[in-house]
């Protein structure tokens, strides 16, 4: 048996992806994901967003056991990534009168991504409803969240609030979120992966979702909140930038040099009460460092000179960091290099103009004592702006 009621009628029908292990070809999931596809019976029968393409099946046999695919009346497309958007062709070529509602922009794409024909397509705006007799939706708006279009579904009689990709996490494990221990870890990692760059909707939305009551949180991956409060409260802190006194070393290292550095700068900050973790570029999980990026006051990069710029990880660690924009303050920067400098400059000129640069140091070869003891002096005027806040 493939679902489960867990509010009178209203059904998980999605599925469970043990094995995957990389979404966009860039995030890892190290616990795979799950694709949440919901269906409300009411007079008539509503299913809230379906199952990355390959699925198809096991969401139409879960529907088939419960009310039979050819009796869904509404498919609600709260988001049209194809994770969750992937099996309307399908379900559509299945079922000839089922509509489809999303809102103006999401009617766009699924004309384009999925070929629906505009007369079965239903376009909602904030706050319009639908009746299925028995069960009442409400449509809320909250768009770039994380794509123009996106829309979360309200079940008035059971509030249950159907957020899609907001409030998600990558885990095929759990259906609910007491089941799953380290589950604020993976909803951190994919806040970070998916939504820290979209914090100004974020907040938006999560104003508009004041006006509702709600008690159960259902989102598009990973377990189903019954204490919805846990995420809403996280969400809140990520949204809102707090960070926490820790500092993120990010590194890469090719013959130790710029590795030893890290390290000293490592040391100094811990001896100075500060919480720290490091990343060696080299073989660092991406969605771990992205979670750390989420609540870390300040950040130190540290890379030697590859052919008169930063290494090549360093590049493409720092388009990535801008583009999360994390609510990062402070840098250092380090850096190290055989016969030319250079690369600690490309650093500096590449980070966004939201983080203070405090210091940067480039040495030739290993760190002397003197250039030991800047480190450990960035290090301690690192601590002491990181406890300040
Ligand atoms: Fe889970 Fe944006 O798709």
């Amino acid at each position: 048996m493939g679902f489960f009621e867990f509010s009178k009628n209203v059904y998980w029908v999605g599925v469970k992806d043990w094995s995957r292990r990389m979404f966009d070809a860039l995030i890892p999931l190290p616990r795979g994901t799950s694709y949440n596809s919901y269906l409300i019976v009411g007079e008539k029968k509503l299913l809230v967003d379906t199952v990355n393409p390959g699925f198809e099946d096991e969401l139409k046999k879960n529907v088939d056991a419960i009310v039979g695919l050819e009796n869904l009346d509404y498919l609600v497309m709260n988001h049209a990534e194809p994770d969750h958007a992937g099996a309307i062709p399908y379900l559509m070529s299945l079922n000839g009168k089922l509509k489809i509602l999303a809102t103006l922009k999401g009617a766009k794409i699924a004309q384009t991504y999925y070929n629906v024909p505009y007369d079965r397509i239903i376009v909602v705006e904030d706050g319009d409803g639908l009746e299925l007799g028995g069960k009442t939706l409400k449509f809320i708006e909250a768009p770039m969240l994380h794509w123009p279009e996106t829309m979360f579904t309200y079940l008035r009689e059971d509030n249950i609030l159907f957020s899609c990709d907001f409030f998600g996490a990558h885990l095929a494990e759990g259906f609910f979120d007491d089941e799953v221990e380290d589950l604020p870890v993976f909803a951190q990692k994919y806040f970070g992966e998916i939504m820290m760059p979209f914090k100004v909707m974020g907040r938006a939305a999560l104003e508009k979702l004041k006006n509702f009551e709600i008690k159960v949180i259902a989102p598009s991956h990973g377990p189903i909140y019954k204490n919805p409060n846990k995420i809403l409260n996280l969400y809140r802190s990520w949204i809102e930038g707090f960070t926490r006194e820790k500092v993120v070393i990010v590194y890469v290292s090719m013959w130790g040099s710029t590795e030893n550095m890290a390290h000293i700068m490592s040391k100094t900050l811990m001896s100075e009460g500060v919480y720290v973790v490091e990343y060696n570029l080299s073989y660092a999980d991406l969605g771990d460092l992205i979670k750390d990026l989420v609540d870390a006051r300040a950040i130190v990069l540290a890379a030697p000179t590859v052919l008169n710029g930063a290494h090549p990880l360093m590049v493409y660690f720092l388009y990535l960091f801008n583009a999360l924009r994390p609510p990062t303050k402070y840098c250092i920067i380090l850096g190290s290099f055989g016969w030319a400098g250079g690369g600690v400059k490309r650093i500096k000129d590449a980070v966004s103009a939201n983080v203070e640069v405090l210091d940067v140091l480039e040495v030739n070869g290993r760190a002397n004592e003197t250039e030991i003891a800047k480190i450990v002096e960035f290090g301690r005027r690192l601590a002491k702006k990181v406890k300040e806040i």
